[in-house]
């Protein structure tokens, strides 16, 4: 308890990413691989794999750019360290053992920053009704010629999921929330789409209720109805398993890898 709260204490966050739940978000992750770590590893494993396979199309090695970097559970940090000149990881939060591990290469660094480009102003309009909701267009490393390599790891799902959380406090409809979660996700393949180099997508598209016998008995589409490319892979991460939240059903998802957005 008193760790975590120094963690929480130390971990460098700005008040909007506060204010949005990002660092709460973070931590929660912590606690959650604490509990899940085994039935996760495979789909760390995975991700691993298909992000050095992805960056063994790339042409130059300068820049690589790793979206959504967190706790680095999924991010093979030593062979892009290794591969290219400059690994750049980004991420709302970074958790205070990214720092650790990033502090082991030179040409490793941490940019602290929301992908969707919206956290600031949202936090200034979310509890006026009356005004729209921010418009994501991100830019962030569009005009770097040097950048040869771009993944998304495990981030698009999550992109709207704590924005909408802390709309649901304000007064804003259910409908609104949804239509913009909805062009959040967009916005993101988008820009995916608009940066430098070979760009890939690592996500997971469907939430999959499992019960005792381990037989699908519900499916969510976590993606707000958007069409996403078609994956080059896909697997199942075994998300909650059965018995921590309930002896009835366990929680699994699907996940899709994009070698190369652009193709
Ligand atoms: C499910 S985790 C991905 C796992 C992560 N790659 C790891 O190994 O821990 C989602 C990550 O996306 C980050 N994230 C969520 N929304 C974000 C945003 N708008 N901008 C930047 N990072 C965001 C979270 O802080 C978290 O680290």
């Amino acid at each position: 308890m008193i760790l975590e709260l120094a963690e929480y204490l130390l971990t460098p966050c700005s008040g909007a990413f506060r204010r949005v739940g990002y660092l709460q978000g973070q931590l929660g992750i912590k606690v959650r691989y604490r509990q899940c770590g085994y039935a996760w590893q495979r789909h760390l494993d995975r991700t691993k794999a298909a992000i050095i396979k992805a960056f063994g199309g790339c042409s130059q090695y300068r820049k690589a750019v790793i979206l959504g970097s967190g706790r680095l559970l999924d991010v093979p940090l030593r062979d892009l360290a290794l591969a290219f000149r400059e690994v750049i990881l980004v991420d709302a939060v970074h958790p205070l053992n990214a720092y650790a591990l990033a502090a082991w290469y030179r040409n490793v660094r941490l940019v602290r920053a929301d992908v969707t480009e919206t956290a600031d102003e949202l936090v200034q309009i979310a509890g006026q009704p009356g005004k729209p909701l921010p418009h994501a267009v991100p830019q962030r490393f569009c005009d770097d010629p040097e950048i040869d390599f771009v993944a998304s790891v495990n981030l698009l799902s999550q992109l709207a999921y704590l924005p909408g959380i802390y709309l649901e406090k304000g007064e804003r409809p259910d409908a609104e929330v949804e239509e913009w979660s909805k062009s959040l996700l967009s916005a993101h393949l988008d820009y995916l789409r608009r940066l430098p180099g070979v760009v890939s997508l690592v996500t997971d598209v469907e939430k999959m209720v499992i019960d005792t016998k381990g037989r699908v008995t519900e499916r969510i589409d976590i993606l707000h109805g958007i069409a996403i490319p078609k994956p080059d892979d896909e697997w199942v991460w075994n998300h909650v398993p059965l018995g921590l939240l309930s002896p009835e059903y366990a929680y699994d998802r699907r996940v899709f890898f994009i070698a190369n957005v652009k193709i």
